[in-house]
């Protein structure tokens, strides 16, 4: 359905693009998943026509985006990270627009515009000014306003960034139900949680590059570590922390405290603890913790997902 082969990009000096590639089949939900500044905006951008990349190439349902913009065009829809509504216009004024951007027929367009503000709860307050709206409403509005013509495709960026638990639950719903019903959905995130709960494929991306693409479970047993020891000291110096490295590859520092990446967290356990105790190191605190996306991510770049 989706294939991007290959993408670079450059601002100036910034290389926001280092060839970015990855297939995405008809009904998957993909998650490109990864911190700020990592790259999920310009992708999205580029592939919805709104940014021309450096190089490399996509294609949307058989259609390559540089010759057939306006056929690949007609099968997405986009949800853009900064919302983009009018303020004095209402909910309903504001589809309406929307509806006639994308050539939605006027009479099919009514009913669209009331079945899609049923589907996220605002059918009551569809004459309201916008500028009332609180900002998990406006969000709302903005997704139901890339569904108006029913696209193939749904590019998400970031859609539940700084909202309440309500509209986030909601979306959630909402993209869950999307994906059951056969929608291709591309949704960008750095909440891990989010990319478990919603997607079925998950590329990780950051500075750039996609650095690791699967299935969860494929994440999870591809990688070298199975499970992170972390351990806090009261005096960890730069000389002891040394000595620690030369004896453990796959760890990484974090102020005071050390993350050990195991792949047999019970037989390794007891040998982290006792280099520790071998080059004096004071333990404050220990905690076990299993795979998930952020361990991965910070395994594979040495990087939170988010700032703590
Ligand atoms: N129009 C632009 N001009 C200059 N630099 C840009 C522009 N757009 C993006 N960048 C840079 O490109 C890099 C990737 O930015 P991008 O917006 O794609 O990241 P992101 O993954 O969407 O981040 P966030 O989670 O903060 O939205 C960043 O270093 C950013 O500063
Ligand atoms: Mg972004």
């Amino acid at each position: 359905m989706i294939n991007v082969s290959n993408l670079r990009k450059t601002f100036d000096t910034i290389e926001a693009l280092k060839g970015i590639s990855f297939n995405i089949q008809q009904g998957e939900c993909y998650g490109l998943l990864g911190p700020n500044g990592a790259g999920k905006t310009t992708t999205i951008s580029i592939m919805s026509t709104l940014l021309e990349p450096n190089e490399g190439k996509v294609s949307i349902a058989g259609y390559d985006l540089k010759k057939n913009p306006l056929e690949c065009k007609k099968n997405i829809g986009v949800v853009t990270q900064e919302i983009a509504l009018y303020n004095e216009l209402s909910a309903y004024d504001n589809l309406q627009f929307w509806g006639g951007l994308y050539n939605v027929p006027k009479l099919e367009l009514k009913a669209r515009i009331d079945e899609l503000l049923n589907l996220f709860g605002l059918l009551e307050r569809k004459n309201d000014k916008v500028k009332t709206y609180s900002g998990g409403m406006k969000r709302r509005i903005n997704i139901a306003s890339a569904l108006l013509h029913m696209p193939n495709v749904l590019f998400m960026d970031e859609p539940t960034v700084g909202i309440d638990p309500q509209s986030r639950n909601l979306i959630f719903e909402v993209v869950e139900k999307l994906h059951k019903e056969g929608m291709t959905i591309i949704y960008t995130t750095h909440y891990m949680e989010e990319a478990e709960r919603l997607c079925n494929r998950i590329g990780i991306i950051d500075d750039g590059i996609i650095v690791a693409q699967g299935t969860l479970d494929e994440l999870k047993t591809s990688g070298s570590m199975k499970e992170t020891v972390v351990i806090s000291f009261t005096n960890l110096t730069e000389k002891r922390f040394t000595k620690i490295s030369n004896d453990w590859n796959d760890h990484q520092r974090f102020d005071d405290t050390i993350h050990f990446f195991s792949k047999n967290i019970q037989g390794d356990l007891s040998k982290i603890i006792l280099k520790c105790n071998e080059v004096g190191l004071d333990i404050l605190h220990i905690d076990i913790r299993k795979i998930t996306l952020e361990t991965i991510f910070l395994s594979l770049t040495g990087k939170h997902l988010r700032d703590k």
